[in-house]
């Protein structure tokens, strides 16, 4: 007996109706909780500027005050996003069986393999989506079973984007350590050093007869240190500012920068991790490709030492292994 998946649901379902299990109540219909017409501005940076001063706060400025931004000009070749897309998008228009071959054990710890539900969410509600989650850096903590042999190209052009983001991954680590008054390389090593795992998720959200009802991904913040993204072109991320819901511009060929929770713990509260969600189209499957920066499972995160003191700047968070905050996340057990 397997899982039900979002895709063949969406194949099977009636032009005008969805199972009701992914209505969502009314407190997180997107067709209510929108708001209309504005289209967020999250701030967009230019990664190739050579006054690193300027970079450097723009960076810091982004991450605290919004938890969410895009960078252009990172040297990432359009070719290569290119590729990763093309390669996800054929992984998930194999057939049913084909895909299956990856799905993931329900009774692994890992999150990685093809799936459907992360995380039971409360009243049984379901999300309109789709993933595979795999690693993809450090190369010694990659579990090849889990990267589809189909198509052929798989494997080269995730290891070439993988090797691509790392670059990224170094500047943008050095950039937020010296903008929270860190030595170059204090941040990263706080996270995991060169140990830091890049976990690569492919949402998958096929076409849904009523967007306005359902959601793809519930409102979150991610559990990373950061995360980087790319989508395709179908308009669907969304960001929540001052309490309500807006999408967030789409920019072929940008990174969408994410702050998540243990880079806000690590800074004691100053970088904001941003919540955030999903809508789904009517018409066109929207894929996208998070990857999650992530410390290794033993690996202990609290505020970084030097950023708190007993008399002003108390530490506002716990420190634990990043395994048990997972956990406790999973389980919406309070950290
Ligand atoms: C996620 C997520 C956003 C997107 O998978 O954690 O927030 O644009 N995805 O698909
Ligand atoms: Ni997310």
């Amino acid at each position: 007996m397997g899982v039900e998946r979002v895709q063949d649901i969406a194949s099977a379902t009636s032009k005008d109706t969805i199972p009701v299990e992914f209505i969502r109540s009314e407190n997180e219909q997107p067709g209510i909780t929108t708001v209309p017409g504005t289209v967020l501005e999250c701030p967009i940076i230019d990664f190739s500027d050579p006054d690193e001063e300027k970079l450097l706060k723009q960076i810091f400025e982004a991450s605290t005050d919004w938890g969410m931004y895009q960078i252009v000009n990172h040297d990432i070749s359009n070719e290569a996003i290119a590729k990763l897309q093309a390669v996800g998008k054929e992984f998930f228009e194999l057939p049913h069986e084909e895909k299956e071959v990856y799905a993931k054990d329900p009774n692994s710890k890992s999150v990685e393999g093809y799936g459907t539900f992360l995380q039971k969410e409360l009243e049984g509600k379901k999300g309109w989506v789709d993933h595979l989650f795999h690693k993809i850096w450090p190369p010694s903590a990659i579990n090849y079973c889990f990267w589809p042999k189909n198509p052929a190209s798989y494997r080269e052009a995730n290891e070439e984007y993988a090797k691509n983001l790392h670059k990224v991954v170094e500047k943008l680590f050095k950039l937020l350590s010296l903008g929270l008054g860190l030595e170059v390389q204090e941040l990263k090593k706080a996270v995991g050093g060169d140990d830091l795992v890049y976990l690569l998720k492919i949402n998958y959200y096929p076409p849904c007869p009523r967007p306005d009802l359902a959601l793809g991904v519930v409102a979150h913040t991610d559990m990373s240190a950061l995360t980087i993204l790319v989508p395709n072109d179908v308009q669907g991320l969304q960001a929540c500012r001052d309490g309500q819901w807006y999408d967030v511009k789409y920019i072929p060929n940008a990174l969408v920068i994410h702050i998540g929770d243990q880079m806000e713990v690590m800074s004691n509260g100053k970088f904001k991790a941003v919540l955030h969600r999903t809508t789904v189209s009517k018409d066109k499957t929207r894929i996208s490709w998070p990857v999650f920066l992530e410390p290794p499972p033993d690996h202990i995160i609290g505020p970084h030492p030097k950023l708190v003191n007993d008399k002003e700047n108390p530490p506002k968070y716990k420190t634990k292994k990043y395994s048990e905050y997972v956990y406790n996340k999973l389980n919406k057990i309070p950290q």
